[in-house]
């Protein structure tokens, strides 16, 4: 995996990692819309716009020549952190963008002394989180509808 967060004439991108604007909102909702089952209809117009202010700067897109393919965002909780999203275009999968937004949110969250990152993470994407580290705590997922 990459230590920077630029990708120069690697794999004929020119792509990297930069802190979300909230001008980046329309393109992050037409990327989490495009896969199936990521997007909630029943979410409020401004979910994304709550998320990134949340994230207080802890939420990263990845874009190349204009067009976002990457997206990112964590909560430091000061106990531990949360990874509340994180989704790569179709066309831009297994160029390790997935892993680099992480490692990235890792550093920012290590820096601020935050010990560990937690998620619930898709089935389906399992096994990317355990090829880079992560390993189930010895707890349950609970969840109440509100
Ligand atoms: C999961 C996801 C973020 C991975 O992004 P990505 O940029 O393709 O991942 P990377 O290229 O950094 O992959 C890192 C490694 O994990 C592997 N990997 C990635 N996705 C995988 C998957 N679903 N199953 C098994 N291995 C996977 C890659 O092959 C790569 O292995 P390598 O280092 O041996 O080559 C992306 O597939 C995605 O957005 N999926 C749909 C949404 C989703 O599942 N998001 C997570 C919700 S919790």
């Amino acid at each position: 995996m990459s230590s920077g967060f630029f990708i120069t004439g690697f794999l004929g991108g020119d792509g990297m990692i930069r802190k979300t604007a909230e001008s980046d909102i329309p393109m992050i909702e037409q990327l989490m819309r495009s896969e199936p089952g990521f997007w909630n209809e029943n979410w409020p117009n401004d979910v994304l716009k709550k998320a990134i202010r949340a994230a207080d700067s802890l939420s990263f897109v990845w874009e190349e020549k204009g067009i976002i393919s990457g997206f990112a965002c964590a909560h430091d909780l000061g106990f531990r952190g949360y990874l509340s999203e994180l989704i790569v275009s179709k066309a831009a999968r297994g160029k390790s963008i997935g892993s680099q937004l992480l490692e990235r949110i890792e550093q920012e969250l290590k820096s601020r002394g935050c010990p560990v990152l937690i998620s619930d993470v898709w089935k389906t994407a399992a096994p990317f989180y355990l090829k880079l580290g992560w390993r189930p705590p010895d707890v349950i997922l609970l969840a109440k509808r509100l």
